[in-house]
């Protein structure tokens, strides 16, 4: 039998962001060949005797995405790639709409043409927070961010559920956990300002569903096995303020004595009052369809790392 018919073969469109790189380290498999694009490959952290295949691309340009799917030719397609950072897609509007919205059109038209599986990340930031709901965002409720960030992404939702009904999309809450030495996600990044001697601020009055970002890998690919389509909320259970968050994340590493260097601040204090209040997203759907179990912050810090 042909490799290709007995080797599913994925493709992570951004394997070198943070999700990405977790992404493809849990696909890459003796039954799956994991596939990774985005502009600079080399800034992908590599683990050993890994077998990942990577494709230099820059996704901002029209027709690439829908060239390299055809050329590929995976069965499956994740498209983690995006403008990600809230700050970034202020700045830059028009990148932000070509990569969180035209892109995952783009890639939603070809994954239809050639009948693939496409699971497409969104977050929980498409939710204005307003007015706050402490038990969570539904799937069916109206996104309504007036943020570029989250109105590109909400956009590019819409798009790939109008170009492919049999796509997938599934909102993400703020990611934590192994980021490969590189400071990046909740967790991660709050742990390389203590150890630069910083004191971080923390809000207290904004709340998250967060979620370990292995965690998140496992449970996308389960879902793409499974042919799930329409919109999903994949968060953790604990509906937590960024301090609470923070307190768990030091207290985990067990250097009690960084505890006295979270500052707890509210969003007023720095003038920040329309940041999101609470986005908190609703897993129930989420729980029924997995078999893999979404872990509370406490559960994942205490797991072992899986590099
Ligand atoms: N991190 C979170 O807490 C969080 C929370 C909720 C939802 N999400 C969602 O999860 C997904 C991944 O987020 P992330 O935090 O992993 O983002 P990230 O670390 O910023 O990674 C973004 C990826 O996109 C690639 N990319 C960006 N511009 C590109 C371009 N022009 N051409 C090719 N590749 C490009 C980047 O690679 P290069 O820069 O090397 O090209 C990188 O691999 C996104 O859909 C995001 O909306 C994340």
């Amino acid at each position: 039998m042909p490799a290709s018919e007995s080797k599913d073969r994925a493709l992570v469109f951004g394997g070198s962001g943070f999700l990405g790189t977790r992404l493809l380290a849990a696909l890459d498999s003796p039954v799956c060949e994991a596939l990774s694009v985005s502009r600079n490959p080399g800034a992908r952290p590599r683990t050993p005797n890994e077998t990942i295949r990577d494709v230099a691309g820059d996704l901002s340009q029209a027709g690439v995405a829908e060239t390299l799917i055809g050329l590929l030719q995976p069965r499956t397609v994740f498209l983690v790639a995006a403008l990600a950072r809230v700050g970034d897609c202020e700045r830059d509007p028009g990148l932000a709409r070509r990569l969180n919205t035209e892109l995952p059109a783009e890639v939603a038209r070809a994954c239809k043409a050639f009948d693939l599986r496409l699971v497409f990340t969104s977050t929980d930031l498409v939710f204005s927070g307003e007015p706050p709901r402490e038990s969570g965002y539904i799937e069916s409720d109206p996104a309504d961010s007036s943020q570029v960030y989250g109105r590109t992404k909400a956009e590019g939702e819409s798009a790939v559920l109008e170009e492919y009904s049999s796509a997938l999309v599934v909102r993400l809450p703020l990611l934590f956990g192994e980021s490969v030495g590189r400071g990046l996600g909740a967790s991660d990044s709050l742990l390389a300002a203590l150890d630069r001697g910083d004191s971080p601020k923390l809000f207290t009055d904004e709340f998250r569903t967060p979620l370990d970002v292995d965690n998140a890998a496992r449970a996308l690919i389960e879902l793409a096995r499974k042919r799930e389509s329409g919109r999903l909320h994949v968060a953790g259970p604990d509906r937590l303020s960024r301090h609470q968050f923070g307190e768990r994340v030091v207290r985990a590493r067990a250097r009690p004595a960084d505890l006295e260097s979270l500052q707890a601040v509210t969003r007023a204090d720095l003038g920040l009052a329309d940041r999101p209040r609470d986005v908190s997203l609703d897993n129930s759907k989420a729980r029924e369809i997995l078999t893999t179990p979404l872990l509370s912050v406490s559960e994942a810090l205490e797991k072992p790392r899986q590099t």
